[in-house]
């Protein structure tokens, strides 16, 4: 049977959904809480990780160790990439990387872990391609686009740090996760989607924009995580 594992970092990502579903078992584990349940009678298991790389491996590890998760969505927010991806806007990740890796000295392109054998990690096609079309019924409002997601420890609220990241990885949008929950599915052959709705611009206007739209950001991509659910 299918089962869910849904991540969002920050509880503003995963407040709507907890809410919204009928628990069944809480259980705590490094200091989070992962709630076991139905979502619009679907399995599913929610949980915060809590902001950054290391919280986000670890939580998707215990979703596929203690939790058997069948598939993993990562829902959030995220800094935009390209003009065109407005504040708003969705990202399905096509696939997700580290953008603060770099091993060149020994001869692996920049944002490859070394031994992992690929640079990004691709999302599963169908999870992907069901969110974009949910989205298009959900919240027809707003575009949505698929493309690559791309992760680092950095808030990235300057120009110049995003211009290198985009020349470096062609990324749609930036955050602090998503790569990892990707890194830790892939190693443990579970498919996941990663889906961002845009709060910033990932440039000097971030830290400004960043508190106003985060909230409302955070809904898109919950709703259409929701509606998903019973065609996965
Ligand atoms: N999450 C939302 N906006 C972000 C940004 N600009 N950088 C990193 N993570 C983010």
């Amino acid at each position: 049977m299918k089962k869910i594992g849904i991540i969002g970092a920050m509880e503003l990502e995963v407040e709507e959904l907890k809410g919204k579903m009928v628990i069944r078992r809480r259980v705590e584990k490094a200091s989070m809480e992962f709630l076991e349940g139905k979502l619009n009678n679907t399995e599913v298991v929610i949980v915060r990780s809590g902001i950054g790389k290391v919280n986000a491996a670890i939580c998707a590890q215990i979703l596929c160790d203690c939790f058997k998760v069948t598939h993993i969505i990562n829902t959030g927010v995220a800094g935009s990439l390209k003009n065109e991806i407005n504040i708003g806007d969705i990202v399905v990740s096509t696939d997700a990387l580290h953008h603060d890796v770099d091993v060149r000295v020994f001869g692996y392109p920049l944002g490859e872990v070394p031994q992992m054998g690929c640079l990004a990690f691709p999302a599963d096609e169908r999870l992907t391609q069901l969110a974009v079309s949910s989205c298009k019924e959900v919240n027809p409002e707003i575009a949505a686009y698929k493309g690559r997601i791309v992760s680092g420890d950095q808030f990235v609220s300057d120009k110049q740090v995003k211009e290198e990241i985009v020349s470096n990885f062609q990324g749609f949008c930036v955050e602090m996760e998503g790569a990892s929950i990707a890194h830790a599915a892939y190693l443990n052959h579970v498919p996941f989607v990663i889906i961002r709705a845009i709060s910033d611009k990932a440039d000097d206007s971030a830290k400004m924009d960043y508190p106003s739209f985060e909230k409302a950001a955070a809904a898109h991509s919950a709703k259409l995580v929701e509606h998903m659910l019973p065609a996965i």
